[in-house]
């Protein structure tokens, strides 16, 4: 058996609950593998302010760093939030502790897949003519670093550095008081960083056998005219074999609905992807069905996570969905190269859900059977019972 050291973040809210399940999902997964997961806590959130007085603690940051692998349960709870957030607004666990990681970790690739067979189109809130019989195959592969999400941060130390006087760019960093008359925030795109990201997409779009499309604002944001440019540039030069298609997010966005002119890779900027793949989880399924990765495509760091926040509401009441976590702990087996343990946990959620077996956020009063209703642990000692044992 081979070690393989992972960083876990049990989280806030119902996370904890899911992490559980999914934490031994993939675990049992691993050993077809012969890999044995050694799973190392590194706590984030405000479950860990208590007793560190941090969202963010010090020493799980660098415990994660070291290790490179992280399993994410998701942080945040408007409880605390409201109360803890306002006296130490530097604290606000999402933007604390993701932004930090993603960025300190370079994690440029947040794949998002929304795949569907016909036989799941039931669990669609589009209506089902509109699915194609070869069911839904969106690949959201979000560009996770720069944007608007990093600009005012990542442009202030460039203009506190010499190359940021070679740019003439100015930027006045200020935390917003909510007495201001007006805010402005600083978005951009590098080139540097376009050009990977689009020879990534084209390549995996190559290898999964899909068209591309990429979303942009290309017809009023200068960024995304330059975002257009370099998709069309690396397209042309390395990738004119696969098929492009390059559309406004408005216009994306409407497609939800005709899913069939989505099944594609879907390229798209940071505030973009995080908008549109909250609407297509909504749109196939759920969002306690959503699964996420984020990855370095240069070193392979990556995080694990769903994507889908902490459900802080559905706390502690065995109700919340588990199966996002579960998936998103396939996507992190399949990238330390547990390529069985990965294609077993798809395989055994999709039957489960052909069967029948529903949570609470995918039930559906008329079309579902109510004895097949299961909350959270159920749902998760499901997939984990019909794991091949005895390796
Ligand atoms: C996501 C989340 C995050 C984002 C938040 C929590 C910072 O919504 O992963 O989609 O906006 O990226
Ligand atoms: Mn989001």
């Amino acid at each position: 058996m081979k070690n393989v050291k992972i960083a876990v973040v049990m989280g806030d809210g119902a996370a904890p609950e899911m992490m559980r399940l999914a934490l031994n999902v993939a675990y049992e997964a691993a050993k077809l593998d012969e890999i044995s997961l050694n799973y190392v806590s590194t706590p984030m959130g405000w479950n860990s302010y208590e007793d560190s007085g941090d969202t963010l603690p010090k020493e799980s940051l660098e415990k994660a760093t070291e290790i490179g692998i992280l399993f994410f349960g998701g942080v945040g709870d408007p409880i605390y939030d409201r109360e803890l957030g306002k006296k130490r607004p530097e604290m606000m666990p999402e933007a604390r502790c993701l932004l930090t990681i993603r960025s300190k970790w370079g994690l440029l690739i947040n794949c998002r897949p929304f795949i569907y067979y016909k036989q799941l189109s039931h669990l669609a809130k589009v209506k089902g003519e509109y699915i194609p019989e070869e069911g839904i195959r969106q690949i959201f592969m979000r560009f996770l670093l720069e944007d608007s999400y990093f600009g005012n941060k990542d442009l202030t130390q460039l203009v506190n550095s010499r190359e940021g006087q070679a740019f003439g760019i100015k930027n006045d960093k200020k935390e917003v008081a909510g007495d201001e008359d007006i805010v402005t925030d600083l978005a951009y795109y590098k080139r540097e960083t376009l050009e990977k990201y689009f020879r990534y997409i084209f390549q995996y779009a190559k290898a999964v056998n899909l068209p591309v499309i990429s979303v942009d604002k290309a017809n009023v944001i200068p960024r995304y005219v330059f975002w257009r440019k370099i998709c069309q540039e690396i397209h042309q030069k390395y990738f004119p074999e696969v098929k492009l298609q390059n559309l406004y997010v408005d216009a994306v966005n409407a497609l939800l609905f005709t899913p069939a002119k989505l099944n594609a890779v879907i390229a798209c900027g940071n505030e973009h992807g995080d908008i549109l793949s909250d609407g297509a989880a909504e749109a196939y399924g759920s969002l306690g069905l959503m699964h996420s990765s984020a990855i370095n495509p240069d070193n392979s760091m990556a995080m694990f996570e769903s994507g889908a926040g902490t459900a802080p509401t559905l706390a502690g009441r065995n109700i919340a969905n588990p199966l996002g976590r579960i998936l998103t702990g396939a996507m992190m087996l399949e990238h330390i190269g547990a390529k069985n343990g990965a294609t077993m946990i798809k395989k055994i959620v999709d039957e489960i859900l052909i069967e029948g077996y529903r949570t609470l956020d995918i039930f559906h009063e008329i079309i579902d059977d109510k004895k097949l209703l299961v909350g959270t642990d159920k749902m998760g000692e499901l997939v984990l019972g019909r794991i091949p044992m005895g390796l």
